[in-house]
C-alpha cells in the first residue's frame, strides 16, 4: 500500500504556533477533567472515604482488568452549565475478564449521586453504546435518585433508563447492577431491571420509599435495613442475587458474572505497524487559526498503520480526501476534509466511497474540518443542494460502523454530511481546538446584521450603526463560546474531547469494539433515492 509522506517542519513558525495554541486548549481541558475527577469536592470525598466507601473511579478501577485501558466517555459533561462538571456519574468502556463492558458508576460525592438532566443524557448515551455495540452493561449504583429541584426535566424522560435496561436484556446483552448504597424510588428499578444484582451487606438501601416517606404514607416505622437492606433483598424479596460482604467482594462477584457470559474477547488491538511519523506532531498540525486549511494526510500519516494510505480518487473532488488504511490492524475507510468547503464533486465522491465501504463491510472514519457546502448562484445552478443531499443520504443510510473525529471545524450541513452527532456515529470525539455551529461567529453575526438592516429599511427607519456594531460583537462572542469543544462536550454533543496524541489509540479501541458486530443487521445498506 502507498505510504504517506510528510512536509511538516517542526522548526516552522506555524508548527510552533499551532502547537502552542493546542497546548493552551489542552490545559483548559485538563482543568475541566480535574474538576470532574474531584467529584463533589474535598469535603464530600473525605466524608465518603471516612465511611469506608470507595469513590466511583476507585470502584471502576477495581472492576476492570489490571492495567487494562478504560475509555472514559464525556468526562466534562455539564461543563459550562449550572451542574457540576462530570454530571455526577462516570461512564466508559472497560475490559472486565477480557470482555469490553460499558460501565456506569454514580458519583455519590456529588449531591448524593442524584441524577440531573446531564447525568441522564450521559447515562442514556452509555446505554446506547452498549446497545449498538452489543457490550454488557455494568451499573455501579449509589444515587439519591432524581435531582429533586430539577425533577420536572428528568422525571418523565428518565423513565426510559429502565426501559432501555430491560431492552438490553431482551436483546441478550447482559446487564449487571452492583448496589453500594442508596437506590431509592426510580433508582430501585436499576437492580430491578438488571439480569444480575449484587448488593453490599449493610450498605445497599433499595426501596421504593425511604423510612420518612413510608412513615408519612402509612404510618409504619421502619429502618433502612428492614425496608431495603442487602439481607432483606437477598433472603426475603429475592431482588438481590448475591449478598457481597463488602465493596471489593461485590466487584469480585461482578467479575465472576462477566466471566460466565462466555463472550469471546473483543481482541483489543491487533497490532498493526506503528506509523512512520511521530505522534507528538499531532499537536501541531491543526491550524491555530481555523480559517487556515491544513492537510489531513499529515494526521493520517501519524494515525494509520505504517502510515499506509490507499487514496481513492486523489485527483477528483480534492477538497475531500478519501481512502483506505488500517488502525491497529483494523481496516478502515477514511473521509477527511482537505480544504474547508465541500463542492458537488466532493459530495459525489463521498457517496461513491461510502457505497464501496458498504459493499466491502469496512468501517468508516470521518475527520471533520469543514465550513459546509459551497454557497453561491454558480453552485446552486450546479446542484450543490442535490449533491449535498446525495452525500447526506449515503451517510444516513450506510450500515457499516462510523467513527467521527472533529479535528477542526464542523459547520453547517457539512456537519451532517461528515457524520455529525445526529447521524449516529458509533463514537464521536472532538479535538480541543475544534469548533462546531450552524456557521462561523462572524458570518452568523453578519447575517443577523443584514436581516436587521433590511427590516429597518423596509420600515423606512434609519439603521443604528452603533447598535449594530455592539450587537455584532455580542453575537460573535456568544457564538464563539457556544462553538467551543468544551461547551459542546458539556452538552453531550460528543463522547469526549481527546488529546490529539491519543487519536490512534482511541480509534483502535473503538474499531475493535465495533468490528464483527455490523449493527447485527443482516440487511445490506438500502440507500434512499439518490438525486444524481
Ligand atoms: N436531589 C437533590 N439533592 C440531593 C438529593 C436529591 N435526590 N439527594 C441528596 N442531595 C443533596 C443533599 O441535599 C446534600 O446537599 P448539601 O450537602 O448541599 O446539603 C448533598 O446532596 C449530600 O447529601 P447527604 O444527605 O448529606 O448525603 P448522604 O451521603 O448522607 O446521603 C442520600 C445520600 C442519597 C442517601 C440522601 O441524601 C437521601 O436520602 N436523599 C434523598 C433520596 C430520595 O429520596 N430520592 C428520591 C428519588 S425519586
Amino acid at each position: 500500500m502507498p505510504v504517506l509522506t510528510s512536509t511538516l517542519d517542526p522548526r516552522s513558525q506555524s508548527y510552533l504556533d499551532n502547537r502552542a495554541a493546542m497546548l493552551d486548549r489542552l490545559g483548559e481541558l485538563d482543568s475541566a477533567v480535574q474538576q470532574s475527577r474531584g467529584g463533589g469536592g474535598e469535603k464530600y470525598v473525605t466524608r465518603h472515604h471516612a465511611r469506608g466507601k470507595l469513590l466511583a473511579r476507585e470502584r471502576v478501577e477495581l472492576l476492570v482488568d489490571r492495567d487494562s485501558p478504560f475509555l472514559e466517555l464525556s468526562p466534562v459533561a455539564a461543563w459550562g452549565t449550572d451542574y457540576p462538571v462530570g454530571a455526577s456519574v462516570v461512564t466508559g468502556i472497560g475490559i472486565v475478564e477480557d470482555t469490553p463492558c460499558v460501565i456506569v458508576a454514580n458519583d455519590p460525592t456529588v449531591r448524593g449521586g442524584a441524577v440531573n438532566p446531564f447525568s441522564l443524557r450521559k447515562t442514556q448515551r452509555a446505554g446506547e453504546i452498549a446497545r449498538v455495540n452489543r457490550l454488557p452493561m455494568i451499573n455501579l449504583v449509589e444515587s439519591g435518585g432524581a435531582d429533586l429541584p430539577t425533577q420536572a426535566e428528568i422525571f418523565i424522560p428518565g423513565g426510559a433508563a429502565f426501559k432501555d435496561l430491560t431492552r438490553l436484556s431482551a436483546a441478550r446483552i447482559p446487564t449487571i447492577a452492583v448496589v453500594f448504597g442508596n437506590a431509592t424510588a426510580g433508582g430501585a428499578y436499576v437492580p430491578g431491571m438488571s439480569d444480575y444484582t449484587i448488593f453490599v451487606r449493610d450498605r445497599a438501601k433499595v426501596f421504593l420509599a425511604g423510612p420518612p416517606l413510608v412513615k408519612m404514607a402509612t404510618g409504619e416505622e421502619a429502618d433502612d435495613e428492614s425496608l431495603g437492606g442487602a439481607v432483606l433483598h437477598g433472603v426475603h424479596s429475592g431482588l438481590a442475587d448475591y449478598i457481597a460482604e463488602d465493596e471489593r467482594d461485590a466487584l469480585r462477584v461482578a467479575r465472576g458474572c462477566v466471566r460466565r457470559f462466555g463472550r469471546p474477547s473483543a481482541g483489543g488491538t491487533r497490532g498493526g505497524a506503528e506509523p512512520k511519523f511521530d505522534g507528538d506532531d499531532l499537536l501541531a498540525i491543526a491550524s491555530a487559526d481555523l480559517r487556515v486549511p491544513f492537510d489531513p494526510r499529515e494526521i493520517l500519516a501519524r494515525v494509520l498503520d505504517g502510515s499506509e494510505f490507499d487514496e481513492f480518487k486523489p485527483a477528483y473532488g480534492t477538497a475531500l480526501c478519501t481512502g483506505w488504511g488500517a488502525i491497529h490492524g483494523h481496516p478502515v475507510g477514511v473521509l477527511a476534509n482537505a480544504r474547508g468547503v465541500l463542492f458537488s464533486a466532493e459530495a459525489q465522491k463521498a457517496a461513491q466511497f461510502i457505497q464501496l465501504a458498504n459493499a466491502s463491510g469496512t468501517p468508516l472514519l470521518f475527520l471533520q474540518n469543514t465550513t459546509g457546502y459551497m454557497v453561491g448562484s454558480d453552485y446552486e445552478r450546479g446542484g450543490i443542494i442535490k449533491h449535498g443531499a446525495l452525500m447526506i443520504n449515503a451517510v444516513a443510510n450506510s450500515r457499516v460502523p462510523h467513527l467521527t473525529v472533529n479535528i477542526g471545524a464542523s459547520y453547517g450541513a457539512g456537519n451532517y454530511g461528515m457524520c455529525g452527532r445526529a447521524y449516529d456515529p458509533r463514537f464521536l470525539f472532538t479535538w480541543p481546538n475544534a469548533k462546531s455551529a450552524v456557521m462561523g461567529p462572524a458570518q452568523l453575526a453578519g447575517v443577523l446584521s443584514i436581516v436587521a438592516r433590511q427590516a429597518a429599511e423596509a420600515k423606512g427607519q434609519v439603521y443604528d450603526e452603533e447598535q449594530d456594531a455592539s450587537m455584532r460583537a455580542m453575537v460573535e462572542y456568544k457564538i464563539e463560546q457556544e462553538s467551543a469543544a468544551l461547551f459542546l462536550s458539556g452538552r453531550l454533543y460528543d463522547d469526549g474531547v481527546i488529546d490529539p496524541r491519543d487519536t490512534r489509540t482511541i480509534l483502535g479501541m473503538c474499531l475493535a469494539l465495533v468490528e464483527d458486530k455490523p449493527d447485527h443487521d443482516p440487511q445490506p445498506a438500502a440507500f434512499g433515492v439518490f438525486r444524481m
